[in-house]
């Protein structure tokens, strides 16, 4: 038996001419617990080349939802970045990752920090009841070069709030907060500074971060995640995993692609 399947391309947007968002039809066999990624690809010359993808879309949605980078020569990317409706894209049966509710201990708030790409596991755990219901307040963190970049703003701060299932809970415990590095925008710096000194949590009147009380889950290059390790790890937080649940869960934003 395969463990790839072909869908079909129903919707895609090029936000920037570094980033953009493709769905997909989705195998009802297709099951995966918000926040993981699974294997995505074309095939090229004869074969298929598979990269790592989180889903964007969450577990209970018809489509799948991909939000990608587009590297001039990547082997993948400069070839899926011209995908259209009705094209044909490979899936990986096997959904993966650690980025999901039961590796963290229970907590107050649950911070998602992203940057980049990084963005996409969150976009799946944001629209998920089940965060809602595990912790008081759930903090969306975005850390872009560009403004442009800020995928998603517009369906963070508009849609998801008057969303008829969840609405209700969006807009009582979901805090966005992005932030821009090579631009002017409301706030500016890496998502790692305004951790370390504490400003984010005060922009959004929240409390320093504790272990006892703080959740993390971060998603972004691989010298974000070390830089932001460093950070939680000097705070006390310890990371968790699927066997020893713990204070934080990393995944790297797959980006060489
Ligand atoms: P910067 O502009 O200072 O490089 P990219 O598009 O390259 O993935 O970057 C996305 C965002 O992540 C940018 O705002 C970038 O800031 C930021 N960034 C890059 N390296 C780090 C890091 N080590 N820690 C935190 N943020 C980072």
């Amino acid at each position: 038996m395969s463990n790839i399947r072909q869908e079909r391309v129903t919707y895609v947007h090029h936000w920037t001419d570094r980033l953009f968002t493709f769905k997909t039809t989705r195998d009802p066999g297709f099951r995966f617990i918000n926040g993981q990624f699974a294997m995505i690809g074309l095939q090229i010359n004869g074969k298929p080349l598979m990269r790592a993808y989180s889903m964007a879309s969450a577990n209970y949605e018809e489509n799948l939802e991909f939000f990608s980078i587009k590297v001039p020569d990547g082997p993948l990317t400069s070839h899926l970045q011209k995908i259209q409706v009705g094209d044909t894209v490979l899936i990986g049966t096997k959904p993966v990752g650690t980025l999901i509710q039961d590796n963290l201990l229970p907590g107050k708030r649950l911070y998602l920090l992203s940057t980049g790409t990084g963005l996409a596991p969150f976009m799946s755990i944001i629209k998920d009841p089940d965060v809602y219901e595990r912790y008081e307040k759930v903090i969306l963190v975005h850390g872009c070069r560009e403004v442009a970049e800020l995928a998603y703003a517009d369906y963070i701060t508009r849609d998801l709030p008057e969303n008829e299932f969840i609405g209700d809970m969006v807009r009582d415990k979901l805090m966005y907060y992005t932030t821009v590095t090579r631009e002017d925008h409301v706030h500016q710096g890496r998502v790692t500074d305004l951790i370390k000194s504490g400003k984010l949590m005060e922009d959004l009147g929240l409390p320093p971060v504790n272990a006892s009380e703080d959740r993390f889950m971060l998603c972004g290059s691989p010298a974000m995640l070390t830089d932001m390790v460093k950070i939680l790890e000097d705070l006390g937080l310890e990371e968790g995993s699927g066997s020893t649940p713990g204070d934080y869960v990393i995944e790297k934003a797959f980006v060489e692609k």
